[in-house]
């Protein structure tokens, strides 16, 4: 590997490492004012944005924590709890949850979160089997609210992988919390922790949340954006309306590029699938198998694709493009499925139909191009001999330089 091409890696690699490598520790402010509070044993950051800070003591089993996240509006209710199941989960969750209502009063309590709750029985302050003292929520910025509590841990809950489960709502009604947001973010709050060490069984809410968005941005820019440059590479540079001796080279620079990012991007795709079991994404898996499936069939039209002048050229040809062209339509509803799934927020679907808009109106300009010069050539055509029209267009294959059409008229 030249130096040069070593410091490229290098730079791809530094990327990406923080992600795999990633250890989510909490912001420095949170830290700040959870250390005011308790002893801090472990301070990790989740998905939905929220920190969670605990002092656990493994002889008292006596476990204080300060859990926060953003409330978005002014009504809005969090929650945090444990799970004495085999599996982190909703169901089964012994829960503290504060509810911020929009005439600014607030109130907390304890919530049993049941299979009724999932079906959509309201859902109401109740006993729980966790002994809990000390028990707040505040609102220590306008829109980031906080609970604490200490709780003595029951032995049926074990404390070196303990389920704890959380959450933010929208809406409220005095002490009832109506149901949360169901996108993948609020579905992945859940994790089993080891309260004494402080280490998280499998990959953290917060490391998966991560790697989506790279799976995302991957499947973006290799899919959806490097494969359609370089078809348009092969459209419109190979020999009309622009001819352009290194198109070739380029058009497989792209597509070799993209199909290598687009392949990185699927495989975290195939294992956050792994992952998340329990909720599947079937249409978007499917287009994403088959997307990998018929571009690598693509990639290998490289080294199988007959010689310039074998009669089957021409039907290799047909097939190539019908293809490549209809993996591109594919790619992109895909890319929509994806994001939608994501809903990371309306900036990755205004940015891709953004892109989109970009590459289709190169192509549409293109087109046009193609077209005008396609005519201005044929015009003068009705005067012309058969013969004449054969040699013209043998030379505007070559050297499509207009001034061989001009000649003509
Ligand atoms: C307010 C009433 C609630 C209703 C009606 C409700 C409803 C639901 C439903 C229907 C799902 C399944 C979505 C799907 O699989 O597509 C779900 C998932 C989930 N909910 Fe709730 N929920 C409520 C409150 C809560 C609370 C208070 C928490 C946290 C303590 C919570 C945490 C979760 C989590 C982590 C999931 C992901 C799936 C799982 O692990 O079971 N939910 N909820
Ligand atoms: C933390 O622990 C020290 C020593 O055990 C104790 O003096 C201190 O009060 C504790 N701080 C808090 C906030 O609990
Ligand atoms: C608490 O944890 C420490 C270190 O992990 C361990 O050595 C000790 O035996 C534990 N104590 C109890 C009561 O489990
Ligand atoms: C607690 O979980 C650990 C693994 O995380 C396991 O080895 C241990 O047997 C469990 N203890 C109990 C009492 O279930
Ligand atoms: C706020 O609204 C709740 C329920 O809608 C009500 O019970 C409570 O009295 C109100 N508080 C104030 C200060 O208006």
């Amino acid at each position: 590997m030249s130096p040069d091409n070593r410091f490229r890696v290098a730079i791809v690699l530094s990327l990406f490492l923080p992600v795999f490598a990633d250890v989510p520790h909490c912001s420095n402010g949170f830290r700040e004012e959870a250390a005011k509070k308790i002893n801090i044993t472990s301070c990790r950051k989740q998905s939905l944005g929220a920190e969670f800070a605990w002092n656990y003591n493994n002889g008292t089993r006596r476990l204080e924590i300060l859990f926060g996240a953003k409330l978005h509006g002014d009504m809005g209710w969090l929650a945090w709890g444990l799970n004495p199941g085999k599996h982190a989960g909703m169901v089964g969750t012994q829960a503290l949850i504060g509810i911020k209502l929009s005439n600014g009063t607030s109130s907390h309590d304890t919530y049993s979160i049941t299979d009724s709750t999932k079906l959509g029985c309201k859902l109401l302050p109740s006993k729980i089997d966790l002994e809990v003292g000390d028990f707040s929520f505040s609102f220590p910025e306008a829109e980031f609210a906080v609970i604490q509590a200490t709780i003595v841990l029951p032995r049926e809950y074990n404390d070196s992988s303990t389920n704890v489960v959380w959450q933010v709502g929208n809406v409220a009604a005095e002490k009832q919390p109506f149901m949360h947001p169901k996108n993948i973010w609020h579905l992945s709050c859940k994790e089993t922790i080891n309260l004494i060490s402080g280490s998280v069984r499998g990959d953290g809410a917060h490391k998966l949340q991560k790697l989506r968005k790279v799976h995302g941005i991957l499947n973006i820019v290799g899919w959806g954006s490097f494969l359609p440059v370089g078809a348009i590479i092969a459209r419109y540079f190979r020999r009309f309306p622009v001819e352009w001796s290194q198109w070739f080279r380029l058009h497989v620079s792209c597509q070799i590029l993209g199909y290598l990012l687009g392949t990185s991007g699927w495989i975290i795709g195939l294992w956050l699938g792994n992952a998340s079991k329990y909720y599947g994404y079937h249409t978007h898996r499917v287009l994403g198998i088959i997307i990998f499936t018929f571009t690598t069939l693509q990639m290998f039209a490289l080294r199988l694709k007959p010689k310039r002048n074998d009669d089957y050229r021409v039907y290799w040809n047909m097939y190539h493009h019908f293809l490549g062209y209809s993996l591109l339509a594919i790619i992109s509803v895909n890319i929509f499925h994806g994001i939608s799934i994501l809903n990371a927020d309306h900036t990755w679907k205004w940015a891709y139909i953004g892109l989109l808009c970009l590459l289709g109106s190169i192509a549409v300009v293109l087109e046009i191009y193609t077209w005008i010069k396609f005519w201005k050539r044929e015009s003068p055509g009705i005067h012309k001999t058969q013969d004449q029209d054969q040699k013209d267009l043998q030379r505007g294959n070559k050297n499509d330089s207009g001034a061989s059409t001009a000649s003509h008229s």
